[in-house]
């Protein structure tokens, strides 16, 4: 049995599309349900879980292969191996401040709070420019802190630049560009080294087509 980690969300619905064309997987997942198992193939089980929790199911084994954002990938530092780039899925991780509030005026002071969905990304970043920082641990709409005050600036992913916009925030710093990620499991993939290899030239033939 070999099972595949899919995240929840647009993430999980493009990855699944390609399983289905590749033929990978024959049967597909039931969204409207509220299972969180499913076969989808002979001797092949999908689990359906948050994408951020992706990385430790495939960490600690329980799915052998999954998909992933570069940004929950880097947050978690997982240790598994990243075969693939999807290509999909994707967005920058950013600074983000008030549009009142220049690069050099933020980058430039001795001390920031930080509010982040991803705290280590965040950690990382500003030690890196040894830059004193209180980083704060949000779980959502991380906006909201730079528009009260929470925090002088935010680190979280951008896409279509809306939600920065519509808040009155700009892009202060782009730390990196993400994208989906096949991932595996370390054990797995020599374990099954080769249906995870063929599986991986598959999706990466579809990538290339499409
Ligand atoms: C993400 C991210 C930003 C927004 C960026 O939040 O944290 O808030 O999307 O997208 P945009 O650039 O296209 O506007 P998400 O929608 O996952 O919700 P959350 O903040 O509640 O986690």
């Amino acid at each position: 049995m070999i099972t595949i980690a899919l995240p929840k969300g647009r993430l999980g619905e493009d990855t699944e599309k390609i399983l289905l064309e590749t033929g990978i997987i024959s049967q597909g997942i039931e969204r409207d349900s509220r299972r969180l198992i499913f076969d989808v193939g002979e001797g092949i089980r999908a689990i359906l879980v948050r994408a951020w929790d992706v990385p430790t199911y495939v960490e600690m084994g329980t799915a052998d292969v999954g998909i992933c954002g570069k940004d929950d990938l880097m947050e978690h530092g997982a240790d598994v191996f990243e075969v693939l780039d999807l290509g999909f899925g994707g967005c920058t991780m950013a600074v983000a401040a008030s549009q009142s509030v220049s690069r050099e005026e933020l980058l430039g002071r001795h001390f920031l709070r930080v509010a982040t969905k991803y705290p280590r990304v965040a950690r990382r970043f500003f030690d890196s420019l040894s830059l004193q920082t209180e980083i704060l641990k949000l779980y959502g709409s991380v906006e909201l802190a730079a528009v009260t005050g929470l925090a002088d600036c935010i680190v979280d992913i951008v896409s279509t630049g809306a939600t920065l916009r519509e808040n009155g925030l700009h892009v202060v710093e782009r730390i990196f560009d993400s994208t989906a990620r096949w991932i595996v499991n370390r054990k797995s993939f020599y374990m099954h080294y080769d249906i995870v290899s063929h599986w991986t030239a598959m999706i990466k033939n579809y990538i290339q087509g499409a």
